[in-house]
């Protein structure tokens, strides 16, 4: 891997990804869109791991797509490389994704981070779609993502206008669960991954599958999906063991299966 830095497990049942071109800020090339992919797939069949958290450096999560890979491209060229089935497959992710992001996560940066479930921020974080500013629109999810996360009128200033969020603005607008200290964003990343892993992995991923179909359907086909997974839920050990746990008094022991 070039430009990404895995680590696995950087604890029991948590992987790290790094993103690591530090030097033109983690702007999101095809190969290194590539090796996310890939290890995304590797880390979602892998049973000991249960979280996956993805990060960047603290000047920057990820400063969008690589501008200078796209530059002299045609519009027929972009649809041959067709660089989003990439990203499809990056949001079948099944296990919990949780974004550590510090500095810049703009352009495919802030659309990298809404890919994932929950978005940990540290004080100097910017969030921004900034695609309007060199003449295109975001293409990964900017304007889908970003509107159900913080509503129209503040997505339409963003797209419009390529104006930044603060990691303050950003927690005020429900796009990102927490903001700390810069020194913490990590650290405090790892503290949810650790309380989710704690959990059955089977129902982690049935919850998370739920809650994704919550924005692509309607009450009464959502509530019916989610009454499926939770049925399906009764067929893990993991659902014996957890009642069980609870009317014995202890604390469970889940093992995924
Ligand atoms: N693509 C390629 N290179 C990038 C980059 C990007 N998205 N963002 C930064 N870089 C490179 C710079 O070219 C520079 O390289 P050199 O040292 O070789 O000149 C290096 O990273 C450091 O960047 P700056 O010198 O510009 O750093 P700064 O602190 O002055 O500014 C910044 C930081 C505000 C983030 C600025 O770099 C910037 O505006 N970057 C582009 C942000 C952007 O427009 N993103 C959207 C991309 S399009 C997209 O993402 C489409 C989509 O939806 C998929």
């Amino acid at each position: 891997m070039d430009f990404i830095k895995v680590t696995n497990p950087y604890e029991k049942h948590i992987a790290l990804i790094e993103l690591n071109r530090p030097k033109e800020l983690n702007a999101l090339n095809l190969q290194l869109m590539g090796e996310l992919r890939d290890t995304l797939k590797e880390l979602d069949g892998d049973d000991d791991i249960r979280v996956i958290i993805l990060t960047g450096n603290e000047r920057a999560f990820a400063a969008g797509a690589d501008i200078k890979q796209m530059a002299d491209k045609s519009a027929v060229d972009m649809l041959m490389i067709d660089q989003f089935s990439t990203w499809d497959q990056i949001r079948k992710t099944k296990k919990p994704l949780i974004a550590a992001v510090s500095g810049f996560a703009l352009g495919g940066g802030c659309e990298l981070a809404m890919t994932c479930d929950m978005i940990i921020a540290s004080e100097t974080a910017r969030f921004g779609q900034p695609e309007i500013k060199i003449g295109v629109m975001p293409g990964a999810g900017g304007t889908q993502r970003l509107t159900r996360a913080v509503g129209k009128a503040k997505a339409m200033e963003m797209v419009l206008t390529g104006r930044f969020l603060s990691a303050g603005e950003a927690l005020d607008y429900k796009l990102v669960n927490k903001v700390v200290p810069v020194e913490m964003y990590l650290y405090e990343a790892v503290q949810l991954a650790r309380e989710i892993a704690l959990m059955s992995p089977v129902a982690a991923q049935l919850a998370k599958e739920s809650i994704d179909r919550s924005f692509e359907t309607h009450l009464d086909e959502g509530l019916h999906f989610e009454r499926k997974n939770f049925y399906l839920t009764f067929a893990s050990d993991d659902q014996t063991e957890g009642m069980q746990a609870f009317i014995e008094k202890r604390k469970p022991e889940y093992k995924g299966k």
